[in-house]
């Protein structure tokens, strides 16, 4: 048995909502093993990153923190890299900071609690490394969920989409599917304890497959809607290719499943998207959008984009800003291209200059701010349910979320004072490019 002070874990997470909840599970799986978890690396016996390879700037947290914390080693100290870049670089990890004890990427994470006896044990170097031929999902009774009131679920884990500049399909292994009971089980399991948001994750929620043949993803989705005590339902991310208008059809059909659907688009240019591999036109994006638009519900749309993928020429970055006019997001996050290890389009001369990618995701922003500037004002005058988040103590202004996923400040009547996670209607009286404020109705 190790020496108690060993059994404490310091984990720090980067990237996307994927890995925000696997590391709830890890650090659940951890403590039913005995760990406690600490919040500073000095007290921690174990320290773990939780990594993200998405772009090179992302992957190269992980080492910085690293070479900030080699010292401890010799405290007896020992660390761990999860997740994509562990799965990507594999063993190489070992050579460049040789005081990691232990590699495992996200389709092994089941295998945690044997690594972890191996360290416990003395063994200097553990690897739990994917070979894109898992079937297993990483399910577990102990998920240390951080928010009370709303929480993820994954649905469905890898990608087998191979976009050309993605590393994904590398880091997280071939996709695989839930059943929809054991997703339906644990949603139930969410409600019992009080939760009323539920947000179903996978790299492609369109993909899904249930192993069962019970359910498609439109299905689980109002499956979900429909348990009691949920009152909100999210799903990211869409991928175009696979969202089928069902899924308008459920979102339509049932309140509790958020106006909000998350669908990259990537470029606005055929072009450029046949060259990222994204398997469908601007057209076929933009039927999709008609669909959405068409709703009785008004649903907020949301996107990515990626600037200065090799070969984007200024006619592709126009599209790219006229789709922004034609389409009016909610919202969108830029980026700027960066090519990753094994990815198809490593293969293309990342040609555009680092600064012409900036200018595109300069222009591709202000355009952007000036659609949700003028777009927002529709909210004006109306009053939208939101779930509480917290309090502002500065402004005086409590914070919540509308189903659209907008922010919304808003003052209370005097002596009121909302609880988090509980949901109130909110009168909007201002309107700005990233948020919502207003006055709570009562
Ligand atoms: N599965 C999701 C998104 C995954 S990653 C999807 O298919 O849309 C989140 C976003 O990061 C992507 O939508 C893309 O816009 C961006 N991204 C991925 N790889 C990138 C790269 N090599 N360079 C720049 N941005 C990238
Ligand atoms: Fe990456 Fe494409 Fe898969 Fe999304 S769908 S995770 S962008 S490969
Ligand atoms: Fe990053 Fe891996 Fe998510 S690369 S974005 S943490 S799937």
């Amino acid at each position: 048995m190790a020496p108690d002070s060993q059994k404490t874990f310091y984990l720090e997470t980067f990237g996307c909502q994927m890995n925000v909840h696997d590391s709830e599970k890890v650090i659940g799986t951890l403590m039913s093993e005995g760990y406690r978890q600490v919040s500073t690396v000095e007290e921690a016996g174990l320290i773990l990153y939780n990594t993200c390879s998405i772009r090179d700037k992302a992957e190269q947290k992980v080492f910085h923190r690293l070479a900030d914390y080699k010292k401890l080693q010799k405290q007896g100290k020992k660390f761990g890299v999860l997740g994509c870049v562990a799965q990507q670089e594999g063993d190489k990890i070992f050579e460049r900071a040789p005081h990691v004890s232990m590699v495992c990427g996200s389709a092994s994470y089941r295998n945690l609690s044997a690594m972890l006896v191996q360290i416990e044990a003395g063994k200097q170097r553990v690897t739990g490394l994917d070979d894109r031929e898992t079937d297993e999902c990483f399910e577990t009774e102990f998920t240390a969920r951080t928010n009370p009131h709303r929480g993820y679920i994954t649905i469905i884990e890898g990608c087998d989409k191979f976009c050309a500049y993605c590393v994904v399909p590398f880091t997280r292994g071939k996709e695989r599917s839930r059943t929809s009971d054991s997703v339906l089980s644990e949603s139930r399991q969410m409600a019992d304890l009080g939760y009323s948001e539920v947000q179903l994750l996978g790299q492609n929620v369109n993909s899904y497959k249930d192993p069962a043949g019970k359910k498609s993803f439109a299905e689980l989705l109002a499956a979900v809607g429909e348990i009691p005590g949920i009152r909100r339902v999210r799903f990211t991310t869409s991928h175009p290719r696979d969202f089928g208008r069902d899924i308008v059809e459920a979102i339509d059909s049932l309140s509790t499943l958020c106006n909000h659907v998350h669908l990259p688009v990537q470029s606005g240019s055929t072009r450029v998207l046949d060259a990222m591999q994204r398997l469908y036109t601007r057209d076929q994006y933009m039927e999709r959008i008609t669909w959405m638009k068409a709703a009785r519900r008004e649903i907020s749309i949301t996107s990515d984009i990626i600037v200065g993928f090799p070969g984007e020429t200024e006619d592709d970055f126009q599209e790219t800003l006229s789709l922004l006019d034609e389409v009016e997001y909610d919202s969108i996050f830029g980026f700027k291209y960066s090519p990753r290890p094994n990815t198809p389009s490593l293969k293309l001369e990342d040609a555009i200059p680092d600064e012409e990618k900036a200018r595109r995701l300069t222009v591709l922003q202000e355009r952007q701010r000036e659609i949700q500037k003028r777009r927002n004002q529709r909210h004006l005058g109306q009053v939208v349910e939101v779930m509480v988040e917290g309090k502002n103590e500065a402004r005086g202004q409590w914070i919540g979320r509308t189903s659209q996923n907008k922010t919304m400040n808003f003052k209370t009547p005097e002596g009121i004072f909302p609880s988090t996670g509980s949901y109130v209607s909110i009168m909007a009286t201002v309107c700005l490019p990233n948020s919502l404020a207003g006055e709570m109705v009562i």
